[in-house]
Parts: structure tokens; sequence; C-alpha cells
């Protein structure tokens, strides 16, 4: 196995996007960051330095961090903050996991521009399940402000209403062609003829469920958040904000130029970017036009599905299996059932420049009715670590405190959730099973909820009120898919299982940022096992302090 060493300095850079120049957050100046490419078994040290004028702190989206919640990264739950002039060296091992995952900034909105791709190779030797193409190509989507994009999240916050709506979705860093000044930077993927490629898509956006299709080409779906999958083809994919899907693509078609490109699946009645991101594939000795105007024949364009194609999101998501027969947890010890969905604050003034939400609210979001908020003066995991008082409490409900019709008509009453830094306790190696339930509170709306920590099988899900005397008989318990982030269905719910074996603090939050600004989010705190490896490690002594 391999030690990587690498050092990430966070700087702003001008960047230059839609015609304007941005000084924008960057990692050693790249936008997106750089690529990491690591096998199984590896390990990493990685020193973040920050040359910014913000607090940063970086998180290894999916990487599991056995009994080493200390390099996770989410700001003031494992760790605080990194301020400016200071630096911290993230220590992992990567144990048992291969495939797409990334990397990006866990400090309020600085991963809008901090994120790249996370590559894990199997062990050497080790073959996958699957005939493995010799290309790999990363597509990095993502969502680009003509602005700061702290000032858009300064304004969300202040004013108590929903944050601006962004200007571009981005491949690879680039709006490309179908926005202003773009035409030069689009990024063109050249391929042979014949050639099969792996494309590993990664959804890097604020707040944007995407849909992502290359005109004319198939993709087979093979793996999803660094899990295999039983292999099918579809020419479309759904994508979520934190989660990655490889595919492979075949250059079957007459050589030219094709369009690859994203744009909204917005399940929600709010406005949202409703623009379109393209990357050319390009094959190789691709005919010109002839004659006169000479030069390249345009692009084809894919067929996208309608923006709130929620049938075609939905197929999507059905479709995933597990590579092979899945150890699910076949019992379980910890039922939990949590809501997910928005919420308005009611403002004793109304008409002040603070409440400019729907009627003079501002906006909330809550699980099982709490609203999380940050500690600031130390993080949950060193709190829970040092037996510390007063950072969080631990009275997080495992089921609402009010249960209702999750399909709409709810009560203006119960719109409103309380604030708290709230925990649920898990005793180790406990079998969890999470039913997810929009609240459908504002706008029935797709919450794609992230677990640090862990991976876990998606063992149902559907539209409504999740009745759990019927719907539990229809679980896949065989080969559900693994994951590390999954969308509640917008008015629906959707269940999971996994075994509480890494203990530490992990934060569960829904990856749509505007939503995790306004609360959506708590922490689980897995209780140490027995063993010396069954224990929380000691935490490193340039550990962060608040
Ligand atoms: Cu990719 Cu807590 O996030």
């Amino acid at each position: 196995a391999e030690h990587h060493v690498q050092q990430f300095v966070i700087q702003p850079r001008p960047v230059k996007r839609l015609c304007r120049t941005h000084q924008s957050i960057t990692v050693n100046g790249q936008f997106p960051g750089p690529t990491l490419i690591v096998r199984n078994g590896d390990s990493l040290a990685i020193t973040v330095i920050n040359r910014a004028r913000y607090n940063i702190s970086i998180h290894w989206h999916g990487i599991r961090q056995l009994r080493n919640p200390w390099a996770d990264g989410p700001e003031y739950i494992t760790q605080c903050p990194i301020r400016p002039g200071q630096s911290y060296t993230y220590r992992f091992k990567i144990e048992d996991q291969e495939g797409t995952l990334w990397w990006h900034a866990h400090s309020r909105w600085l991963r809008a521009t901090v994120y790249g791709a996370l590559i894990i190779y199997p062990r050497l030797g080790v073959p996958y399940p699957f005939s493995m193409p010799k290309r790999d190509i990363p597509i990095l989507l993502g969502e680009w402000w003509d602005r700061n994009p702290m000032d858009v999240l300064r304004q969300a916050q202040f004013t108590g209403a929903a944050a601006n709506v962004s200007d571009a979705y981005t491949i690879n860093g680039q709006p490309g062609d179908l926005y202003r000044c773009s035409r030069a930077g689009t990024i063109r993927f050249p391929i042979f003829p014949g050639e099969t490629v792996q494309l590993r898509v990664i959804n890097a956006a604020m707040n944007q469920e995407l849909f992502f299709s290359v005109a004319n080409h198939q993709f087979t779906v093979v793996e999803t958040d660094s899990a295999y999958t039983k292999p099918f083809t579809t020419s479309v994919i759904m994508i979520g904000p934190g989660q990655t899907t490889n595919v492979l693509l075949t250059a079957n078609q007459r050589p030219g130029r094709y369009y690859m490109a994203a744009r909204a699946y917005n399940s929600a009645n709010a406005p949202f970017d409703n623009t379109t991101t393209t990357a050319i594939l390009q094959y190789v000795n691709a005919p010109t036009r002839r004659g006169r105007g000479r030069g390249q024949i345009a692009p084809v364009f894919p067929v996208l599905p309608g923006f709130n194609d929620t049938a075609t999101a939905t197929a999507f998501t059905n479709r995933l299996r597990y590579w092979k027969r899945a150890p699910v947890p076949q019992q379980v010890d910890e039922n939990l059932f949590f809501t997910v969905g928005l919420g308005l604050i009611n403002c004793s003034n109304p008409n002040s420049p603070r409440c400019q939400g729907p009627n003079g609210t501002r906006f909330a979001a809550s699980m099982n009715n709490m609203s999380f908020v940050l500690p600031r003066s130390n993080s949950v995991m060193q709190a829970y670590y040092q037996g510390m008082p007063g950072i969080f409490t631990t009275d997080f409900p495992p089921v609402p405190p009010v249960q209702f019709d999750y399909t709409g008509n709810v009560s203006r009453g119960l719109w409103q959730p309380i604030k708290g830094t709230k925990a649920y306790k898990l005793k180790y190696k406990a079998n969890v099973q999470i039913v997810l339930q929009d609240t459908s509170i504002v706008t029935p709306e797709n919450h794609p909820m992230h677990l640090h920590g862990y991976q876990f099988y998606v063992v149902g899900s559907g539209f409504g009120n999740f009745n759990p005397r019927t719907d539990p008989a229809r679980f896949n318990l065989f080969d559900p898919p693994e994951r590390n982030t999954i969308g509640t269905p917008p008015g629906g719910w959707v269940a999971i299982r996994f075994v509480a074996d890494n203990p530490g603090a992990w934060f569960m939050h829904c990856h749509i940022d505007s939503h995790l600004g306004w609360g959506l989010a708590m922490v689980f705190l897995v209780e140490n096992g027995r063993g010396r490896l069954q224990s929380v490690q000691a935490p490193p002594l340039d550990l962060p302090r608040c």
C-alpha cells in the first residue's frame, strides 16, 4: 500500500466565467481542485493550508474514516474550522472501499468552488466485477454564481429568504457553449471510434439534482457512491448533490461530435436555475464540413427529460441494485422514523429586513421538527470525546413529536421547527433502520440525505405516507443498492439500513446546501465497542481549536 502526501493550499484566485472575473476560493490555484487517485488500502496525509480570509475545513465525502472521525471534516461537528493562516493535516486510510468519491469544503458555502474527485482503484491484482475500460474520465457537475457564493449565502442568511439561484451549471468547472462568453472554455473529450470509456459522474452542485445524458449514446451504469451495481443500460441518469455514478460509454455512433449535457431535475414548486451545461464528446478524425464555410459540424444535442419529470428520475433510481447479494442487516435493533422538510419561522416584526421569506417569515428546515444549529465554541466530536457538557444535547427524538399527513395540507402551526444541537446515541454494532419521510411542508421536494462515516443500504422507497404495516413487507433485503447519499422522493419516503460499527460523531444532513444552512441536519453519536479496534482513536495533536 502507498502513502500519499499532499498539500492543499486554500487561496483566492481570479476565475473568469460568463464574461466576468471573480476572486474564487481555490485549492492550489485550481478550479475544480486536484483529482486524488489512490488505491484501496492506501493512506493519505493531506495538509490543508488556509491562505484565504475565511475559515475552512475539508470533507472526504464517502470515506468511512473508521474510528477516525477527526479526519472527516464537517466544521463544528468533527473539528473546529481551520482559521486563516493556520493548517491541519487530514490523515486517513482507505479501508475496504473502491470507486468514485469526492472531496469538498464543509464550511458554509465554500464548497461552491472548493471540490474535486477522489478516485480509489482496487488493490493491485483485484479485478473489477465488469470489464474495466482503459480510460477513465471524471465528470464533475457543479454550479456557478456570477458573484461571490459567500455573498449569496450572506444575503440569504441575513434576509431569511431563499438563496439566489445559480447562473450556470458546469462540467469540470466550465458552463459550456450555451452560455454567454463560454464557447472557448467548453470542455472537449476526444474519443476513438469503437472505444469504451468509464465516466465517473459526480454531482458537486450546491442545490440541485441533475439529469445527465450524452446525445445518441447509451450508458451502462456500473457503480454508485463507491459501490458496484448490477450493470444496466440507460440513456439518462439522475444524480443528486453528493452522489456519484459511474457509467460505461462506447463510441459506437457515426464519427462526429455529440453534446453531453446536464440540467435540473427540480421537483419543488420553487424558483430554480433552468439552464443547461454542455461539454462535447468528439470522435477522433470526425469528418468536417466540405466546401465553403468549412469547419466542424454542429454537435448533436441529447434528449433530456423535463425539469419536473419525477417518473424518469424515480424509474432510474429504482433500477439500482447491489452487484451481488448484499450483507444487509435482516433484523433491526433501532427502528427510526425521521421527517425531513422545510419550515418557516415566524417573525415578531414581519416587515423587518431579516424576514424576507414568504409572508414575513424566515426560511428554516428540520428533521423531526428540530432545526440543527452548529455549535460555535467546540465541535460535537471533541465535546463527546472529552465528556464536555453544554455543546450538544442527546435528546434528538427517534420519531417526530407530532405525526400528521405528510402529503400536504399541513396546518401552519406545524410549520415552525424548534432549534437545537441535538444528537442521537447508537450502541456499537446496532442494526439501524431509518425511514426518511418528506413532510411536503412549503413544497414537496427531493432531499438528498447524506450520512457521514457510513455506507448504507437503500431497502425501500415510495410516494405518500410511509405505512409501517404494509411497506416493510416489500423491502429488498437481498440486493439493495449501497450508497452514502439517497434522495428522499418528493412527497415520499425512503428506508435505509446499516450497522453502527463506526464509533464517533457522524453528521446526517440534506446535501442541498441551502437546506443544510436552514438546519436540515442531525448528529449520530455511535458509542465505542469494547476493544481498542472498536474505539475512537485519540485526536491528532494539530486538530484545530475553536
Ligand atoms: Cu458531502 Cu456533509 O457532505
